[in-house]
């Protein structure tokens, strides 16, 4: 039986990190889970996602006797990792901002860092920052439009690049920034929008980290195998997820139902 993976986020976010992980093990069952009816995460504030995050996530672990739980949010990771590692059994991976590879490859010094408006506040970045950054200069953009544009995109629609360079400003003004950390999972989704409105800048995720961190923890065991279909989850119906599970029949996830706690 292969090992079930279960991945969280506010949206489609995380399937950029389930991709990465899925292509480095392959061979474990990837189940997902986004919380719609709460989405945007980047403006609510932390009590209430640790709390959110906890119960919809162990609720699922133990549903799906899941063996392994990725939190593919930066936003709920940075704030709900002691709580839903206090209350699972199994190993929790979190998903947080990129800096420490933005300061080794940096030769400007000056770092962006691309997240939600939580994110680039939070004290966890803060702590992240004064570890890694080695006197660099951070410009911090946080933005949920860029989110929900991500979130459009994957849905069938069209991102609207007006809005992408109002939000990427502060980076295209300060052409000092090499590096920029995408520091939430929504974004590499809009790197070819990014990409062409920042050229020449080297944009970092985490997806390839968190694909070598499955595969430490679970001693490589899903490099064989064929893996297995795992199932998709949502926290409300709403009309545009009819263009999302074209999106999640791609990433091997089968039928899209509704999560209520203690009502599946
Ligand atoms: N994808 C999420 C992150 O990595 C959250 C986006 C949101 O809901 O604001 O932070």
């Amino acid at each position: 039986m292969p090992t079930n993976v279960l991945f969280f986020d506010s949206g489609v976010g995380g399937l950029s990190v389930l991709e990465a992980v899925r292509k480095l093990n392959p061979g474990f069952t990837y189940s997902y889970v986004f919380d719609n009816a709460c989405f945007p995460y980047g403006e609510l504030p932390s009590d209430f996602l640790i709390e959110r995050v906890t119960s919809i996530v162990s609720d699922l672990v133990r549903r799906l006797s899941a063996g392994l739980a990725v939190i593919a949010c930066n936003t709920a990771s940075t704030v709900a990792l002691p709580s839903l590692r206090s209350v699972l059994d199994i190993p929790v991976v979190g998903v947080v901002p990129a800096l420490k590879p933005a300061a080794s490859l940096t030769k400007t010094g000056v770092i962006g860092l691309l997240a939600t408006p939580a994110t680039v506040h939070r004290s966890y970045t803060q702590k992240l920052i004064d570890e890694f950054d080695r006197g660099c200069r951070i410009i911090r953009v946080g933005s949920s439009a860029l989110v929900r544009e991500a979130e459009k995109k994957l849905s069938g629609g069209m991102v609207d690049m007006d809005v992408m360079r109002h939000e990427l400003a502060p980076f295209a003004e300060e052409p000092l920034t090499d590096v920029i950390v995408l520091g939430c999972t929504h974004f590499p989704h809009l790197r070819p929008e990014i990409e062409s409105i920042l050229p020449g800048r080297s944009l970092i995720d985490s997806g390839e980290a968190i694909a070598r961190r499955v595969a430490s923890l679970t001693g490589n065991a899903g490099a064989a195998g064929q893996g297995g279909t795992g199932e998709a989850f949502c926290t409300k119906s709403e009309p545009r997820l009819e263009g999302i599970r074209g999106v999640l029949r791609d990433m091997g996830l089968g039928e899209l139902r509704i999560w209520e706690k203690g009502a599946l």
